[in-house]
């Protein structure tokens, strides 16, 4: 099976920017090797549509909304995001459950939300600098991966992605660096048992947190993991294209 990567953008660009950054990946980036998923802010779904169409760059969201359709000021519905062509959804990312205090029952609800939509849920979960340095990260890990997939049930393999993502190891925080590649192997057989246990279901697994063209292909060559989720290198074409190939 190919490996997926993803793209996430975060709220970095404009909307101008992602249009002509999303043009020069479907000119640079060749998909036969690899499943790829950009994932824009929520303003650009509407309009990239076009942009990628006939390059098999598949289109994916941040976020989604617990509910159907109906009174939630500034929410987005899973319905619309399907209608624009979404195929994936970043669920749980720790920027969500840090700044904006997600917890793991809406977590769960969103999950159940994709799921009825048709939309690949790609759940996040990782642990903090504290729990790796207190040595409870698997423990932690289980923790989230029940609370999230509490009642969940899925149809097939595909259905699903979790994208184990330490938090120490995201770009963004001041101290990062990714994780070795053999820690990664390591945590993803355990979630990868766990979730198994969970779903029934041998789900794929990502690898997120400081992905850059020179630790990439170590982490791809690890059997259990499935594919990367990349935020800061994917925001830059040169970057972007060297990790994909
Ligand atoms: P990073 O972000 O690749 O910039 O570390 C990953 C993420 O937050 O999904």
């Amino acid at each position: 099976m190919k490996k997926l990567i993803i793209a996430n953008w975060k709220m970095n660009l404009t909307i101008k920017d992602s249009l002509e950054l999303a043009r020069q990946f479907t000119k640079k980036i060749k998909t036969n090797q690899h499943e790829i998923v950009i994932c824009p802010d929520f303003s650009v779904l509407a309009f990239i549509g076009p942009v990628l169409k006939g390059s098999g760059l598949l289109l994916g969201a941040q976020d989604l909304a617990a509910f159907d359709l109906g009174a939630y000021t500034g929410e987005v519905s899973a319905r619309n995001l399907k209608s624009l062509g979404v195929k994936y959804v970043i669920i749980g990312h720790s920027e969500r459950r840090m700044r904006l205090h997600e917890n793991s029952a809406l977590i769960n609800s969103k999950i159940q939300m994709a799921l009825n939509n048709k939309l690949i849920p790609v759940l996040c979960v990782g642990e903090k600098l504290t729990e790796k340095q207190e040595g409870v990260t698997k423990e932690y890990l289980l923790r989230l991966l029940r609370q999230a997939l509490k009642g969940i049930k899925i149809k097939t393999a595909t259905d699903l992605i979790i994208a184990y993502e330490p938090i120490w190891a995201i770009s963004t925080n001041k101290k990062a660096q990714a994780m070795s590649a053999s820690e990664a192997e390591e945590i993803h057989k355990f979630i990868q048992e766990k979730t198994e246990k969970i779903l029934h279901q041998k789900v794929r697994i990502l690898y997120g947190g400081s992905v850059t063209p020179d630790n990439a292909a170590t982490f791809l060559a690890q059997k259990n993991v499935s594919g990367l989720l990349v935020g800061g290198a994917s925001l830059q074409l040169n970057k972007f294209t060297k990790i994909v190939v």
